[in-house]
């Protein structure tokens, strides 16, 4: 039997809890053609210039990989602006920002912040009594899927019909599934999703209100209307996008905050240093560790390479998060490190929409568990993982504790500038 290649290696769940020794043995070879013809990026450079290279393209229908994995449409899921090129892309990612952001919507998620602020007080203030938690359970995951719920005006309650579609979307990325299994999970899975946000934005038509996806759907911009189509695929872009990943972002800080205790010691005594530990966090245990199918429009020279015209490519972001060429000794966790120009939200015209929220979110969770959850202890290490190989975070992250502290007047985050 032929040992697994280290690519290999990497996609099986035996690895799931530390693959960063196997991406440093990827980095010995930047671009690495793979048997099926397409090739992987794993250097900080290299992925870099691909992020912003306009002959890589992200239309999953040009990529034979993509529409085998069923990543191109026939799971009932449309392609979104995520899966599209200039100038699709950019109008609607235009059309969805302008909705999103400053400075046309600035309050929008910067508004959200005391909210944020409440409902992780809440679900902290549940914990009382309690001596082992699950911070998976507790905290990481119903913070971002509440939060993206109200933003997007899913109504409350709903999240219990999405959760099984979504999982199951997610666990068919499991690559312990035949592909097969795989195939008919996604399939199932993106039907029923497909179904819930068409029903959403019919109910939102009929009665708009002050949400996302109603001010989406009535926007008369520059660039005109959003196709009903359209709308569909990124309300459910921006509600699977808009929590899958903070989960892990939370999930894996907390897990790396109980591992480095000196660290959540030193963000008890200084919240501010919450801001530059999540970039840290985005940098050493991302949430989101490659980008898969895209494709190279011409034959792109790089890192010693020719990745040929039509030849698909895997962007490993999380291994390019730790290329010591970019980061000194980057196997360490600094939570000040300087110029920290991690890949966690990848980059060039795809950069992640969601990321002040994600960050904002990230921020105030973290320093309510410093401030709050008296001596916190991990139980198991390495916890149990999730399945996928490239949105990677545990499963559960049990802790025991002895308290849980009242808030301290001040201290609260969301109230004082300190997490802005
Ligand atoms: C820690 C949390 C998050 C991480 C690590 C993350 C990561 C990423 C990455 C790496 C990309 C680039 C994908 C590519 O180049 O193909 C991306 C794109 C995107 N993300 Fe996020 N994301 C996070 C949170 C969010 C949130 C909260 C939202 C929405 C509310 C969101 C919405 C999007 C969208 C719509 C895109 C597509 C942008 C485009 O194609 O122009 N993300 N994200």
């Amino acid at each position: 039997m032929t040992e697994p290649s280290t690519w290999e290696q990497i996609l099986d769940f035996s690895h799931r809890a530390n693959p960063y020794p196997l991406y440093a043995e990827l980095r010995k070879t930047p671009v690495t053609l793979l048997p099926d013809g397409s090739y992987l990026v794993s250097t900080y450079a290299e992925i870099s210039s691909l992020l912003h290279d306009p002959r890589v393209s992200s239309d999953v229908s040009l990529n034979p990989a993509a529409a085998e994995a069923g990543a191109g449409g026939e799971a009932g899921m449309s392609p979104t602006f995520l899966n599209m090129d200039p100038p699709d892309h950019d109008r609607f990612r235009r059309i969805a920002m302008r909705n999103f952001g400053p400075p046309h919507a600035p309050g929008r998620v910067a508004g959200l912040e005391p909210r944020m602020a409440e409902i992780v007080a809440e679900l902290i203030d549940d914990l009382q009594g309690k001596t082992r938690i699950d911070i998976v359970d507790d905290l990481a995951y119903p913070l971002p899927v509440t939060v993206i719920c109200e933003l997007l005006g899913v109504p409350p309650g709903d999240e219990r019909r999405f959760r099984v579609w979504v999982d199951a979307a997610l666990e068919s990325t499991d690559p312990r599934l035949d592909s097969e299994a795989q195939q008919q999970k996604r399939v199932e899975a993106g039907q029923e999703l497909r179904a819930f946000m068409e029903e959403l934005v019919e109910t939102h038509r009929q009665s708009p209100g002050n949400d996302l996806l109603s001010a989406m759907d009535s926007d008369d911009g520059p660039e005109g209307r959003m196709p009903a189509e359209q709308l569909v695929g990124t309300g459910l872009l921006l509600l699977i996008a808009g929590h899958e990943t903070t989960v892990n972002l939370i999930a894996n800080g907390a897990l790396t905050l109980l591992r480095h205790p000196d660290v959540l010691h030193r963000l008890r005594n200084d919240p501010d240093l919450v801001i530059p530990m999540v970039e840290e966090l985005l940098r050493y245990e991302p949430p989101v560790h490659f980008v898969p199918f895209r494709t190279a429009l011409d034959n792109i020279d790089i890192g010693g390479t020719t990745i040929p015209k039509g030849a698909g490519i895997t962007l490993v972001l999380a291994a390019g998060n730790r290329d010591p060429e970019q980061f000194p000794e980057p196997d360490l966790f600094i939570p000040e490190r300087k110029n920290n120009g991690h890949l966690g939200f990848g980059g060039g015209i795809h950069l992640c929409v969601g990321a002040p929220l994600a960050r904002l979110e990230a921020q105030i969770a973290l320093t309510e568990f410093a401030l709050r959850l008296q001596n916190p202890r991990l139980v198991t290490d390495p916890p149990p993982y999730r399945p996928s190989p490239f949105l990677r975070g545990p499963r559960h992250l049990a802790a025991d504790i002895d308290g849980v502290a009242v808030p301290t007047p001040g201290k609260e985050p969301g109230l004082t500038p300190q997490t802005r």
